[in-house]
């Protein structure tokens, strides 16, 4: 069989990518069998990176990312190579593999990649980050109420092992009506002398709110304490980096709004924030092994935070360092332009769904308070059903996983306008 090369790849998945986007393009200017080349100034040639299915309005690709053109072709590109001769190709290609990703991950953070930690997922990041950060018995932990299950839970686990108080505090109670001055208030109130991490979530998978990240920094700013934040619904959708939002620790996967490989994520944390960790994982960082395999001691070493960080062992290093074309993708748009598409879609679909008289919308208007994530209640309409009725319609959609559910949608780069109006319309059909 011919070795398959990259660039016979790329061709052959954006072919594909085409074939389903050009079904559903309403303009008709694009036809299955041909493949322009990738434009990433028209959002038509970006949808055509996506082999989703063309017959279905997928409004939650921000569950769990289908990849883009360039991912699959990475994955397979390195599929095939370790497939052919497994060490071979791991000791030909890792070393320039993993510097893409950290270099991408780098430009895209705007930081070094020392402080950089690399896994598989938010939730295992997370779970890295509450599990080591050092906190003694007296400490206290304050988070809150509407952060996801991953953050409760790593929390408990720390909470149950060596007795850390966690006290969740409610942000609003009306999500629609939420301001920054009572989230920042609220917050800060709840902070005490012994509070010395803030536990949240940048976009609320509950509500749709994006919390006000650098105006809780700045109200925090000179307390003793690590502000950490799961950043998954912000990453890949908000146009921020870590400096910009003011936080110690950003948590997220990079197989949600970023499109990146499935089972990929990051941990980055400030010199602050790392200082006050320790990991629980053996990193497979060249440095700590060489002064084991020295010394004896990987302790020795002088790996950086972030690579120390990094839980070792062999991975599933097509996708890992897929990673990497993840990012370049999103860089060829242009960040901002991706922030911008995110944030249009979503206020077209609150808006027509706040002209539904039966709907309430539970996420922000305001765009500053919300990113792509978008939340409601149609009428009596129990969750579930509306997911059923709207995946019957084609539209998909999902139920959020709280104890006060709502329908959910998050529009993304992989959706159209027309995406967005076959759901307005599969909701009215609810009602
Ligand atoms: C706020 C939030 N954090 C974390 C996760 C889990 O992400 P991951 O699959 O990257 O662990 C989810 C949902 O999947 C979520 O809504």
């Amino acid at each position: 069989m011919p070795q398959l090369t990259r660039r016979s790849l790329l061709t052959a998945t954006a072919a594909a990518g085409l074939v389903g986007v050009a079904a559903c393009e309403a303009d008709g200017q694009q036809t299955a069998g041909r493949t322009p080349p990738f434009d990433p100034r028209d959002w038509a040639s970006v949808r055509a990176q996506f082999a989703l299915d063309p017959t279905v309005a997928h409004l939650s690709t921000y569950v769990f990312a289908p990849h883009p053109a360039p991912v699959r072709a990475a994955i397979e590109q390195h599929r095939a190579g370790l497939d052919r001769d497994p060490i071979g190709y791991l000791h030909a290609h890792e070393a320039d593999a993993e510097a893409r990703v950290a270099g991408a991950a780098m430009r895209y953070l705007g930081t070094g990649a020392d402080g950089i930690a690399f896994t598989d997922s938010t939730t295992l990041g997370l779970g890295l980050l509450y599990g080591g950060l050092r906190l003694s018995r007296n400490d206290e932990v304050v988070t809150t109420t509407h952060d996801f299950y991953a953050t409760h839970e790593a929390l408990r686990l720390r909470a149950d092992r060596d007795g850390v108080t966690v006290r969740p505090v409610e942000l609003y109670t009306d999500p629609a009506t939420a301001s920054v001055d009572q989230i920042v208030g609220k917050l800060t109130a709840a902070v005490g002398p012994r509070t010395r991490v803030v536990a949240v979530t940048w976009v609320h998978s509950s509500t749709g709110v994006r919390l006000p990240i650098r105006a809780i920094a700045d109200a925090l700013a000179g307390k003793n304490l690590l502000l950490c934040v799961d950043g998954v619904h912000g990453f890949g959708a908000v146009d921020a980096t870590p400096a910009g939002l003011g936080c110690d620790f950003l948590v997220s996967g990079g197989h949600k709004w970023l499109h990146g490989p499935r089972g990929t994520g990051l941990v980055w944390g400030s010199e602050r924030g790392w200082s006050r960790f320790t990991p629980s994982v053996p990193s497979f960082d060249g440095r700590s092994l060489a002064a084991w395999v020295t010394t004896g001691r990987a302790a020795a070493a002088t790996t950086p935070p972030g690579p120390l960080a990094t839980p070792g062992g062999y991975h599933s290093f097509e996708h890992r360092w897929a990673l990497a074309d993840a990012f370049h993708l999103h860089d060829s748009i242009g960040r901002g332009r991706v922030a911008g598409r995110v944030r249009e879609l979503a206020t077209r679909l609150k808006e027509g769904l706040a002209g539904i008289k039966e709907v309430t919308v539970v996420t922000p208007r305001d765009p500053e308070l919300s990113a792509g994530l978008v939340c409601c209640a149609v009428g009596d309409l129990r969750v579930d059903e509306a997911v059923g009725r709207l995946a019957a319609a084609k539209v998909v959609a999902s139920a959020t996983p709280y104890r006060d559910s709502y329908l959910r949608f998050g529009p993304g780069i992989a959706n159209s306008e027309e995406h967005v109006d076959a759901a307005l319309r599969a909701v009215r059909d609810l009602v």
